[in-house]
């Protein structure tokens, strides 16, 4: 099948199929009750009286934000509209994060930017237990600057699965059972973060950041929050039962697992799992199937 068509059938089949569930407990979260300055709170400005909020990156600073909980399994799920343009050498977050250095837990989504014209490349890692080094790469096939999409994480007991409006890019199993470490034993609070990663970031950082560009701006909204939240009303998220953990969320539908083949087929560039000179002998969670 051609990405083409694929496309087709994916927008047709979107509104029944796709769409997590907008549950009695959704919660919408608001910036200035759910969210707190962690960097540069000059350089970062809500707007419509906080339903949104705008992040910049300049020579002198980038900034970031992180919720006040932390959440133990769930669904997160923001709208992001990237620096347009000429991005390159830009790196926009949002992650998951234990924030226990050494036996550290994060779940990274991170938007590379790059030249006029040239792809943004969203990078997945995903830290278990202070391991991390599981890095994967998606050329997005929208432009995200042009207007707001939807990213999200689900994190249950089973698997944790990136989304891209909806559409699954990564796909982390509970490998508990072959040795392999799973975010399962410590709550993750909630990060987004803009700032200049030109050493690294575009074509492995030989694309630099244009500084006459500058002011570059992000912008995050409809922050929404179906989670455990930890401390919280509720005494154990790993015995509570939320739609999450519901056996329809215990792997992908198979639609979804067709979206998901469709983007490593078509869009990824690359994969730890395959990359022979980091790895000689692929890592264990990477022979359980996708
Ligand atoms: C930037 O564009 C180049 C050329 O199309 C592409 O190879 C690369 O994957 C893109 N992304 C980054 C982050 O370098």
């Amino acid at each position: 099948m051609t990405g083409g068509s694929f496309f087709n059938i994916f927008f047709i089949l979107f509104p029944m199929l796709f769409l997590l569930p907008q549950s009695s407990v959704a919660k919408p979260a608001f910036f200035m009750r759910d969210f707190h300055t962690t960097w540069a709170e000059s350089h970062l400005k809500l707007l419509n009286n906080g339903a949104a909020i705008q992040l910049s990156l300049d020579p002198s600073s980038g900034c970031g934000f992180a919720s006040n909980n932390k959440f133990m399994f769930g669904h997160v799920r923001m709208k992001i509209k990237l620096v347009p343009g000429d991005s390159a050498g830009t790196v926009t977050a949002f992650y998951l994060n234990s924030a226990t250095e050494a036996i550290r837990d994060e779940l990274d989504f991170e938007f590379l930017g790059n030249r006029s014209g040239q792809p943004y490349t969203v990078q997945t890692n995903v830290y278990a237990h202070g391991k991390g080094d599981r890095e994967q790469r998606v050329n997005l096939w929208f432009d995200p600057s042009a207007d707001f999409h939807t990213y999200s994480i689900l994190w249950n007991h089973q698997h944790i699965v990136f989304f891209v409006d909806a559409i699954p890019i990564r796909v982390y199993k509970n490998n508990e059972a072959r040795g392999v470490a799973y975010p399962n034993a410590q709550p993750m609070g909630i990060y987004s973060t803009l700032w200049n990663a030109d050493d690294w970031a575009t074509r492995g950082g030989l694309e630099k950041i244009d500084w006459s560009k500058a002011p570059f701006y992000a912008y995050y909204k409809d922050f929404d929050i179906e989670a455990c939240a930890v401390p919280g009303a509720r005494s154990d998220c790993n015995t509570v039962s939320s739609w999450w953990d519901a056996p329809s969320y215990h792997q992908l539908s198979p639609i979804q697992a067709r979206a998901y083949r469709w983007v490593r087929l078509h869009h990824m560039i690359y994969d730890y799992c395959t990359d022979r000179a980091r790895y000689p002998v692929a890592p264990p969670e990477c022979f359980a199937g996708i």
